[in-house]
């Protein structure tokens, strides 16, 4: 199988891509650092010689770069099986307060990045007439996550489009599905000072999502929320 997966260097799209990689999935990755990139392809490749591992360069804000690596991808593919639009930048604040172009930033990164990255990609699902499309959206997509204006609007939109996706995609034999983690260790959290088990492994979600893929073309997990067992932060 072949997986796209957006920001694939750190946190759930890292643990995402190392747990496809186990399961024997080849993977193709994203963000805007070469240099991460780089160091994530060596050390998967220390692990995963036989699998293929594409790595680009890549501004998911920008429509035209989220273009260029779908380009990139199918050069390289004649079939995509999954696709995981996880890039996604968290900007605390809110709403009353927020500088005007916070939003704009926010939703051009969380929301437009997965409607041009799934558009690059459709033309050669729907021919498959199968695959899983996943969008990572967050709690911050069910309820108004406090401090979190624009970000929780941006995840709001992002279910809403995932809906929206999942029901014109119903006949064609592709999935698609929202994941709606609550906090996860990632680079996002900073050096937060918090007990380990207060937050999840990013490999739980990872985890989430192969349990996604995983299950027969007849059957589809439309919602997963997936808090940590002592609640929210
Ligand atoms: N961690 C949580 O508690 C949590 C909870 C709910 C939902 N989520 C969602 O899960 C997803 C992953 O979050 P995370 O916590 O794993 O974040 P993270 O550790 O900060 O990793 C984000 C990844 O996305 C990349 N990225 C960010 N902006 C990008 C851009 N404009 N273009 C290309 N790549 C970009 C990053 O690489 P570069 O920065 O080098 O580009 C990195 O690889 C996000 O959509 C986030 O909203 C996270």
């Amino acid at each position: 199988m072949k997986a796209i997966i957006t920001g694939g260097t750190k946190g759930i799209g890292k643990a995402i891509g190392q747990l496809f990689l186990e399961k024997g999935v080849d993977i193709a990755i994203n963000s805007r650092s070469q240099v991460d990139l780089e160091a994530v392809q060596s050390e998967f490749k220390g692990s995963f010689p036989e699998r293929e591992i594409l790595i680009k360069q890549t501004d998911v804000s920008k429509p035209e770069e989220v273009k260029a690596f779908g380009e990139f991808v199918k050069s390289h593919w004649d079939k995509i099986d999954i696709l995981i639009n996880n890039a996604g930048v968290y900007v605390m604040g809110q709403l009353l307060d927020e500088d005007e172009d916070v939003m704009v930033s926010q939703i051009n990164t969380n929301l437009y990045s997965a409607v041009h990255m799934t558009r690059s990609i459709l033309p050669v699902m729907l021919p498959q007439n199968a695959g899983t499309i996943i969008n990572m959206c967050s709690i911050a997509s069910l309820m108004s996550y406090p401090n979190s204006g624009s970000y929780t609007v941006s995840k709001f939109a992002l279910h809403g489009y995932t809906k929206v996706l999942r029901d014109e995609l119903k006949e064609k034999g592709i999935r698609v599905v929202a994941v709606m983690p609550g906090a996860t260790w990632s680079a996002a959290w900073g050096d937060i000072d918090l007990p380990k088990d207060r937050l999840m492994a990013a490999r739980d979600i990872a985890l989430v999502c192969w349990n996604a893929v995983e299950l027969s073309p007849s059957a589809v997990i439309e919602d997963i929320v997936i808090r940590p067992q002592l609640g929210d932060l």
